[in-house]
């Protein structure tokens, strides 16, 4: 045992209400317990609402329905003791590596030299060194991937959460940077919520990982994931192999279920395919239309596309799922929306 709840999600509904259009529920009746200093997992089909939990629980979406404490205090807004990695990075595009993993640490009350001494720290711990001087649009999606999860890890928030923080990242620096996470983890015994599409990378990082429905998500199952991490052959072992697979079989019915769902072209059955593309029936695969998208999708998720890996849609939603003062820029659109949603990420 872990210790008390550090974060109750208690029968969470979230509806988005776009300005055109019909509203999506997106949450129904989202119900989990963190406990203090427990990593866990959130794995479930594309669209089925991972990241709208961890809007939720950072403070960037407003708690509609249900409630949401953390450390016992229902969450108002985005705060220093909860960093958050965003699937799309969201860093600043006219400030460098280096100022843009200081950004968390200036608000912090620490001398300069300590400051920068510890951002340096942190961008040589994720393999930066070097790019301290280079600004977002010279760098490559894993790189600013990286950059972001060094702001995140910076300023030393005692929750981390983490939307497929290692996405873009090829398998050699994924598998680094995932035993590093666990070093960090195993030191500094932060809280972390972690989403990922990787059955296998949430087994191995997390002590339990909850699985999603298809949309609207529901917490379908919370599976015990606890295993010597330090054993470095852990993954070639039975039960860790045993585990995954049971892990496979309940995502890929909620895969399966995205998929029948919808139009087989539409958004959601390409990113079902996308991320489970490999993993599909031969049934579904070959249904007509959905061909071509699977392809695509094995494509990408052997890593031969990395164009899918931060689809535009994904940053579209992020900036029509936030209110307007706090909505990113992936890209560099000019700046001041940026600075507002930054201004909260870091303001108490
Ligand atoms: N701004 C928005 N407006 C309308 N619907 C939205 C918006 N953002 C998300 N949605 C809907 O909410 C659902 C959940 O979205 P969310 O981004 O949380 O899913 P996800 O599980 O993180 O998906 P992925 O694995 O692709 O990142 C989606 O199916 C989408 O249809
Ligand atoms: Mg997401």
């Amino acid at each position: 045992m872990n210790g008390q709840p550090h974060i109750v999600v208690e029968a969470v509904s979230h509806h988005y209400r776009p300005p055109v259009g019909r509203a999506v529920l997106a949450l129904e009746s989202v119900s989990l317990e963190v406990r203090e200093r427990e990593f866990v997992a959130l794995l479930g089909p594309s669209g089925c609402g991972k990241s709208t939990l961890l809007y939720l629980i950072g403070g960037f979406l407003p708690t509609e329905t249900g409630k949401i404490l953390v450390e016992g205090k229902p969450v108002a807004g985005p705060g220093p003791d909860r960093g958050i990695v965003f699937q799309n990075f969201a860093l600043f595009p006219w400030k460098t590596v280096l100022k843009n993993v200081l950004y968390g640490l200036e608000r912090q009350a620490m001398p300069r030299e300590e400051r920068e001494a510890r951002a340096q720290a942190f961008i040589d711990l994720v393999g930066l060194s070097g790019f301290e001087q280079s600004y977002p649009s010279q760098l490559s999606g894993g790189m600013k991937q990286r950059t972001a999860i060094a702001r995140a890890l910076a300023f030393d928030p005692r929750t981390l959460l983490m939307d497929e923080p290692f996405g873009a990242l090829d398998a050699q620096t994924r598998s680094l940077m995932q035993s590093e996470l666990l070093a960090i983890w195993e030191k500094t015994r932060k809280t972390v919520i972690f989403v990922t599409h990787d059955v296998e990378e949430a087994v191995f990082l997390a002590e339990r990982v909850a699985v999603m429905s298809a949309r609207p998500g529901r917490i379908k199952a919370v599976i015990d994931t606890r295993f010597a991490k330090s054993d470095r052959d852990v993954r070639r072992t039975k039960p860790f192999m045993d585990k995954v697979e049971e892990l496979w079989s309940l995502v890929r019915e909620e895969a399966l279920k995205a998929l029948q769902g919808t139009h087989p072209r539409s958004a959601d059955a390409l990113r079902a395919a996308h991320h489970f593309g490999g993993r599909l029936g031969d049934g579904v695969a070959a249904r007509p239309g959905v061909v071509d998208d699977v392809a695509v999708a094995q494509r990408r998720s052997a890593g031969l596309d990395r164009s899918g890996q931060l689809g535009r849609s994904d940053s579209q939603r992020l900036r029509l799922a936030l209110p307007h003062r706090q909505r990113p820029c992936a890209r560099n659109r000019g700046g001041r929306r940026t600075r507002h949603l930054h201004g909260k990420l870091a303001s108490p």
